[in-house]
């Protein structure tokens, strides 16, 4: 019998964890200090994500890229009681851009059942391609570019240079550019952020199509999650920088030639996501202060129903510094 009585959205309970950490990391906003930034974020972060009733496991957190203090991988968070989960957090999805000023940093988490979350251990990066809804079953992460951007054209009912691939603007993405610059497709360069990238790809106002490169393994796990509750897909392949890593890697029982799907990365439905801009993007704004107060722009989705939010909040800053830890 289907269970008809409507659960708990544990995403509207994320949103608060989002904003608190774009509240905090928002004040350092081209302040040019990137740790201060993130552990303002991470501390908000915590703070928030053990007052909900929950027994999760941090399966994607603050890992050995960033050495962070807090938010580690393994570590348990929520009040302890069911339901048991996995969680995927990132503070600042871009510390860079907030420590320079610079646009489409977020704060973003995901919550899924226990042990349907991919673990990336020691392996840092990922090659990725992501798309919305409309593509999701024509991309092959290890088909030529030219045949990718040709199959999501004519999956979106348009030409190849309507579509517009974003990119992280890295040395290493060199050979890939010209490869989309040869098949005519426009180029968005971003600086940071890959987990917005492939966010805006299921977002038709965003302007872009498809994510493509090299980014973290870790977002990647985010990017699925996300990907879920909006119907499009992702496609990685993990990737060694040097023989070390891949030897590291492979002793671990990773595969670097295993195309890893989206329900490889996260394989449940049931998956909740939220995320808030911390500086202006393309897909959330950042947070705007005033005298007494912040606002925030979030989106909070659940893989279970498809239903996506947005969340324009105002926050009373006096009141919140009057009941809470939290520095804002
Ligand atoms: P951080 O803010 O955690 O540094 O991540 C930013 C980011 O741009 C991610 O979005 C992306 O996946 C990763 O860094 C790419 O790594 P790198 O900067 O080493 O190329």
């Amino acid at each position: 019998m289907i269970e008809t009585k409507p659960t708990r959205n544990l995403a509207l309970e994320l949103v608060r964890v989002t904003e608190a950490a774009a509240l905090a990391a928002g004040r350092y906003m081209g302040r040019g200090d990137k740790n201060a930034a993130d552990r303002a974020a991470v501390e908000a972060m915590r703070l928030i994500l053990n007052t909900i009733q929950m027994d999760a496991i941090i399966v994607i957190g603050e890992g050995e890229k960033d050495e962070a203090p807090m938010l580690f991988n393994g570590e348990r968070l929520g009040t302890g009681e069911p339901p048991l989960l996995d969680i995927a957090v990132d503070p600042i999805d871009g510390t860079r851009p907030v420590a320079m000023g610079l646009p489409n940093s977020i704060a973003t988490v995901a919550l899924a059942p226990r042990g349907t979350m991919f673990n990336p251990g020691p392996a840092v990066y990922m090659n990725k391609i992501a798309v919305g809804p409309e593509a999701k079953d024509v991309i092959d992460i290890e088909a030529p570019v030219r045949d990718n951007l040709m199959k999501i054209a004519k999956a979106r009912g348009e030409d190849i240079d309507d579509v517009t691939v974003v990119v992280l603007d890295r040395p290493r993405h060199a050979d890939l550019i010209a490869d989309i610059r040869k098949c005519g497709a426009r180029i968005r360069l971003i600086p940071d952020g890959d987990v917005a990238g492939a966010l805006m790809t299921a977002f038709p106002d965003s302007g872009v199509d498809v994510l493509m490169g090299i980014g973290g393994t870790p977002e990647g796990v985010l990017a699925a999650a996300a990907l879920t509750c909006l119907g499009g897909a992702i496609q990685g392949k993990l990737y060694a920088r040097n023989e070390e890593e891949l030897r590291l890697g492979q002793e671990m029982g990773y595969d670097f030639d295993q195309v890893l799907t989206t329900a490889d990365l996260v394989s449940s439905d049931n998956v909740f996501f939220a995320a808030t801009g911390i500086t202006n993007g393309d897909l959330l704004k950042g947070v705007d202060y005033f005298a007494d107060g912040a606002v925030t722009d979030s989106i909070v989705m659940r893989g279970l129903t498809g239903t996506i939010r947005r969340i324009n909040a105002t926050h009373r800053l006096t009141k919140l510094s009057a009941i809470s830890e939290i520095d804002y």
